[in-house]
């Protein structure tokens, strides 16, 4: 699938507020600086789309992108981001919750893992949560670019086999950089599959 148009519709905290739930939707979420925005650019080609940062927590709303007039692509902020209040953490991490627990037109969510780092304890700990919620997700390791190809396969392993002492399948893996740009045909690809699928849904519905 190619982007044709990629545009910003509005920012909101609540997720009675965001837009009318009638196209299927895509949503990043990770811990906080782990690339979200960065890789929604990336994917939309448009660097201005989606406002990044090298200061984690910039991202503090739900963000709806609409693209090919068709489907929504969705921003979220970061959790765990550990230099915010405990108030306000908490403020980010209900938002969050209630977006997945609530939006009903949301298709499958892509959970960013930054590729450098052991797995932490926050992010699996989300995994059970949307695992509990039954919340598909895509796993999509970013910033591929900061390590060599062994170091990755190497990390790739790790995650893997930790993920399998606690979930009888694998999710699907996607590799990913921002800066080098990889990882965007196969996110489209997937989510286009999804769309595919989804054609004879009536979303007015919901
Ligand atoms: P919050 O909105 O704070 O939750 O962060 P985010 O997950 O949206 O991260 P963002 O896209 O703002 O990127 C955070 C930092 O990582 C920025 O300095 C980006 O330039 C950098 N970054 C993002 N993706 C990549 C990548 O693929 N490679 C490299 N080298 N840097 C990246
Ligand atoms: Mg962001």
């Amino acid at each position: 699938m190619k982007i044709t148009s990629a545009k910003f519709l509005e920012s909101n905290s609540q997720v009675e507020k965001c837009p009318p739930p009638n196209l299927p939707e895509y949503a990043f979420i990770g811990r906080s600086n782990v690339g979200k925005s960065s890789l929604i650019n990336m994917i939309a080609d448009n660097k201005k789309l989606a406002k990044t940062s090298g200061t984690p927590g910039k991202t503090q709303l739900i963000n709806h992108f609409l693209i090919n007039e068709a489907w929504y692509l969705v921003d979220l902020p970061g959790y765990g981001y550990a230099k915010v209040s405990k108030s306000k953490r908490k403020d980010f991490d209900k938002m969050i919750t209630n977006y997945l627990e609530k939006r009903k037109n949301l298709v499958n969510v892509y959970l960013l893992i930054d590729s450098r780092h052991e797995p932490l304890k926050i992010d699996l700990e989300f995994m059970e949560y949307l695992g509990e919620n039954m919340i598909p997700f895509n796993i999509v390791m970013t910033k591929i670019d900061k390590l060599s190809s062994a170091k990755y396969a190497k990390n790739l392993l790790t995650y893997q086999k930790k993920l399998l002492t606690n979930w009888e399948q694998l999710p699907q893996f996607i590799k990913t950089s921002a800066t080098a740009k990889v990882g965007k045909d196969e996110i489209l690809k997937e989510i286009e599959i999804y769309n595919t699928q989804l054609n004879h849904l009536d979303f007015r519905n919901l």
